[in-house]
């Protein structure tokens, strides 16, 4: 029986989250040790256009038709439909497994609509380029998040550190030398619809304060960048950490998090700071690769749900 089997990793934004949706420009990293596994079994025995749709994670089990047109699972597969021009997908099986935590802001949303539309298209015996799974996966990003930014899709499907500008070309760029990173997880679910729209709500009440600060985000982001391409590693921690406080003052950090971020500090790390939507989710810190365990022990004793140590390895900023 054929089985298509197509993944996706996670994300986490190293820095300008927020501004990002506003022009500023934001840093994303692809997370390998987490990701989303599509499958898709051939049902050449069910009747024509029986397709079941099974995600564990989600109790998802049942067939694609019973879902809401807008729901982001089937909106994905029928706009694969439309990009090919098939009105039709032969019966199947559809079955998402992830090992991603949902809401936690390592990107569990676009990470499954990635991985669904390369299935489908590789299904429909036509698999999508990058290009046109990241235009897909965007438009499913606004049916989870209304006004996303397209940093999220992009990273997680070119599987490659971006520097991430709206409206502009994606840019891929050089890391010099590895950097060792702590994921550290509140275990407070963050929507990022509603962080979003709550940063919004602030920013129609005091345009001028907002943009000054999404500005000295943008400066940060773009001193990380060089920084990375240089090798100057020395220098990111204390920008990860104003980039922090950047984000308490918009309003999306909690104590939860604060809290996190301190421990990290105090622990010896570089740097340290919410990363993704907030108010929940993931802080990610900055330290060097020796004391990143017993900084993560720290963190878990300290609250953390779960901690992930990753390298992000140094790359040539092709893709
Ligand atoms: C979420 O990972 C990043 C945000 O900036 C939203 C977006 O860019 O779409 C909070």
């Amino acid at each position: 029986m054929p089985v298509i089997s197509c993944s996706a990793p996670g994300k986490v934004i190293l820095c300008g989250e927020h501004a990002v949706v506003y022009g500023a420009p934001a840093i994303a990293l692809p997370v390998l040790q987490v990701s989303t596994t599509v499958k898709i079994i051939a049902k050449p025995q069910a009747p024509p256009r029986s397709i079941t749709i099974k995600a564990p994670s989600i109790s998802l089990d049942g067939s694609l038709d019973s879902l809401e047109l807008d729901n982001p699972l089937r909106a994905a597969v029928n706009l694969v439909m439309q990009e090919l021009r098939v009105n039709r997908i032969p019966a199947c099986e559809i079955l998402i497994n992830t090992t991603m935590p949902l809401s936690a802001g390592l990107g569990s949303s676009a990470s499954v609509t990635v991985a669904l539309v390369r299935a489908i298209s590789t299904y429909l015996g036509h698999p999508f380029d990058n290009n046109r799974v990241n235009h897909i996966a965007f438009e499913i990003e606004k049916l989870h998040h209304g006004s996303p930014s397209g940093i999220d899709n992009t990273v997680i499907t070119y599987g490659a550190p971006v520097f991430f500008q709206r409206n502009k070309p994606i840019e891929f760029f050089k890391i010099i030398r590895p950097l060792t990173l702590i994921i550290a997880d509140t275990g407070i679910k963050g929507s990022t619809a509603s962080a979003v729209a709550q940063v919004r709500q602030r920013w129609e009440m005091d345009r001028d304060g907002f943009e000054a600060i999404f500005r000295e985000i943008g400066q940060l982001t773009l001193q990380i960048r060089r920084d990375l391409e240089t090798g100057h590693l020395d220098e990111i921690g204390p920008l990860l950490t104003r980039n922090h406080e950047l984000l308490q003052r918009i309003g999306v950090s909690n104590l939860a998090l604060d809290q996190l971020v301190n421990v990290a500090m105090q622990a010896g790390a570089h740097g340290a700071k919410l990363s993704g939507g907030g108010l929940g989710g993931n802080i990610i810190v900055f330290a060097n690769p020796e004391q990143a365990q017993q900084i993560a022990q720290k963190l878990l004793k300290s609250g953390a749900a779960r901690t992930l140590v990753t390298l992000i390895p140094s790359t040539d900023g092709a893709c």
